[in-house]
């Protein structure tokens, strides 16, 4: 029998679970199961729905909707492209934060660059604002964090620039933290190939000095991030295929894969997906939300997954940490593949 561990339930600050408006792709119930199996008890949804969240009425429909479906916490950012800065007072008290996107990505909600610095300003909140910033804005993102000093969090690290941006910016003093998703960890662009449509992500995926980089400064990255950005076979398969990969049920197994390789600290695993998520959104956790994981080894295998989009890029590779059981707030709501719990059983958190 493997040994079988106990975690505090993880918490993922970055997933794109497409409801309204894409749930072809996922909804909050499939998605939010997805996060159980993964052993994510909290999770994050971006704003860059069919309709990108700009105002309070698609904010809180989203947030209603989420209720009656979610079987896991789930918070939300809002979103904007600049013009919608008047609605921010009416959200703060519903959203974890604020999520711009600076490059090109799904949806192709882009802030012309000259508006950063009016949406630093008009968003008079402790709560972080998520910025998509890819290396080439870098300066960009620096001398508006000079300017306004707010709690910014960089999503996404992916290449050795980008991570020595954010290191400078913290020693620096500026107010940033940063994450890194599994697939810049696990995957390169030598995957490209074998991969095909299925590795085109946002930032893509980048040599392995740039994957070597990330790993040998692991403690200068804050958070792991899963990324969740489902898209279905057919739409990958597709001329255009879009941005974007799930990970919320294969993120644990690969990270306690590199631990038992000795890539990664136990410790670290826990501040990197549980405690610093938390204090990122300023989130009180409950003791009585664990997961246990028995330390076994398996294949990851598309017919296994919750998620709607029903393929992992990783399918066919062994991994270790099957996650048994998830405790929400001491309540029995996932074991062995099977969601216990009722949909909307899940809490908002803001
Ligand atoms: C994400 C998506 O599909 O929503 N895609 C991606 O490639 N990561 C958007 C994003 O986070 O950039
Ligand atoms: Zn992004």
């Amino acid at each position: 029998m493997a040994e079988v561990i106990t975690l505090p339930g993880l918490i993922d600050l970055h997933v794109h679970l497409r409801d309204p408006g894409q749930t072809h792709k996922e909804d909050f119930y499939t998605g939010s199961s997805a996060a159980l199996a993964g052993g994510f008890t909290t999770i994050v949804d971006m704003p860059n729905n069919q309709r990108l969240i700009t105002n309070s009425e698609l904010l809180v429909e989203k947030i209603s909707s989420a209720k009656s479906k979610t079987v896991c916490d789930i918070g939300f950012n809002f979103g904007t492209l600049g013009d919608n800065l008047d609605q921010f007072e009416a959200i703060y008290d519903k959203v974890v934060g604020l999520k711009v996107y600076l490059n090109i990505t799904t949806g192709g909600f882009i802030v012309d660059k000259p508006k950063l610095a009016e949406i630093y300003k008009a968003w008079e909140s402790d709560k972080p604002i998520f910025l998509h910033a890819e290396e080439d804005v870098s300066d960009l993102v620096t001398s508006t964090l000079r300017e306004i000093e707010r709690k910014t969090h960089i999503c996404h690290v992916s290449s050795e620039d980008e991570l020595k941006f954010v290191m400078k910016a913290k020693e620096a003093g500026l107010p940033v933290t940063c994450g890194v998703t599994p697939h810049h960890l696990f995957l390169s662009d030598k995957d490209t190939e074998r991969l095909g449509p299925y590795a085109n992500v946002k930032p893509y995926l980048k040599p392995e000095s740039d994957q070597k980089f990330l790993w040998d400064h692991l403690d200068a990255i804050d958070i792991i991030e899963s990324d969740h950005a489902p898209h279905t076979r057919q739409e990958k398969e597709s001329n255009e295929p879009p941005f974007g990969l799930p990970g919320l049920e294969t993120t644990l197994p690969l990270i306690l894969t590199a631990e038992a390789e000795g890539r990664i600290s136990r410790q670290q695993l826990l501040e990197k997906l549980h405690f610093t998520p938390a204090k990122i959104i300023n989130l009180e956790t409950n003791p009585e939300t664990k997961i246990e994981v028995s330390m076994e080894e398996y294949e990851i295998k598309n017919e296994d997954l919750k998620t709607k989009c029903g393929w992992s890029p990783y399918a066919g590779k062994k991994v270790i940490g099957k996650i048994e059981r998830v405790n929400l707030r001491g309540q029995l709501v996932y074991e062995h593949g099977k969601i216990l719990t009722q949909p909307g059983s899940g809490k908002t958190i803001s």
